[in-house]
């Protein structure tokens, strides 16, 4: 389906899919770093662009990597979360976070750590992978410490102000199992939900990648927006090609119409 906004299979395509959101009582929406892409944050596979397509994932994204060179690993942790603190939601976190005021139940899982969800107002968030605003010691003895427990530090990585180890991020590095309650959390609500909408994810790392296919097996209308086909497109029953900011503002308005909101 082409993405141009006056192709006629487009906009029944984006009325299939807002006709679906606004007859249902409990909607997931599940997000991938192509939904911050708008924000100024790179994804991860994108060619050229993407921050794996650039960098080596195994030399900084695993607790091996950081174990063998903390400073290194901070530093790169350091710059990405600078980059995700200086940026801002997109039109489309404020779309998927006015879903909220027009259906009884959206809630969002996302992969992302950069907390822009949050920040638009969504309030029911499972953060699949973790987050950049929380840091841990480097054994997980002492946890939940913010940017200003260790602001008065200069050694990097900065220690645990109760143990006196290395602090890492609270996020999931390859080979790392993701939070229990937080994938518990998915599953179930992928288990139940009506409508699932996948917004900006490549759909390739599991077990994250496995939430559409729990929501397509328990019989919800799944969604995909996303500039490209990704691995997930083919198990959608709707494909609105297109970047999320472009797309969700439309398909949100779309869903206020068929609810005379
Ligand atoms: N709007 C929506 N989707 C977009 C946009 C956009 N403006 N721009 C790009 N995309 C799509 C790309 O086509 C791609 O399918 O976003 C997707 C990004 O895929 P990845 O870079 O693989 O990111 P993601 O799917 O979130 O990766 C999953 O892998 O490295 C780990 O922990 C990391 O959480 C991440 C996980």
């Amino acid at each position: 389906m082409s993405d141009r906004l006056d192709d006629p299979r487009r906009d029944e395509a984006l009325q299939t899919a807002a006709r679906a959101l606004a007859r249902s009582a409990r909607v997931a929406v599940f997000t991938g770093a192509g939904a911050s892409k708008e924000s100024g944050i790179p994804t991860f596979r994108e060619p050229e662009t993407g921050l794996w397509a650039r960098y080596d994932p195994m030399r900084l994204a695993t607790p091996e990597a950081y174990r063998d060179d903390p400073p290194f690993v901070w530093s790169w942790y350091e710059h990405r979360f600078g980059v995700a603190a200086a940026a801002q939601p997109n039109p489309g976190h404020y779309a998927i976070a006015e879903l909220e005021h027009l259906l009884p139940q959206v809630v969002v899982i996302t992969q992302n750590i950069d907390g822009l969800h949050q920040r638009a107002g969504s309030s029911h968030v499972i953060e699949l992978h973790g987050t950049m605003h929380s840091f841990r010691c480097i054994d997980g003895r002492h946890r939940g410490f913010g940017w200003d427990d260790f602001a008065d530090q200069d050694e990097k990585p900065p220690r645990c102000p109760a143990c006196g180890d290395y602090l890492r991020p609270e996020v999931v590095w390859f080979g790392e199992g993701l939070p229990p309650d937080a994938l518990d959390a998915a599953q179930r609500l992928s288990a139940s939900c009506e409508v699932m909408l996948i917004v900006g994810t490549s759909g390739v790392v599991y077990p994250a990648a496995a939430i559409p296919m729990i929501a397509r097996e328990a019989g919800a209308t799944v969604i995909d927006v996303n500039p490209e086909r990704d691995s997930l497109t083919r198990l959608c029953d709707v494909f609105l090609q297109g970047a999320g900011g472009e797309v969700l503002p439309e398909l949100i308005a779309a869903v206020r119409a068929h609810l005379g909101a």
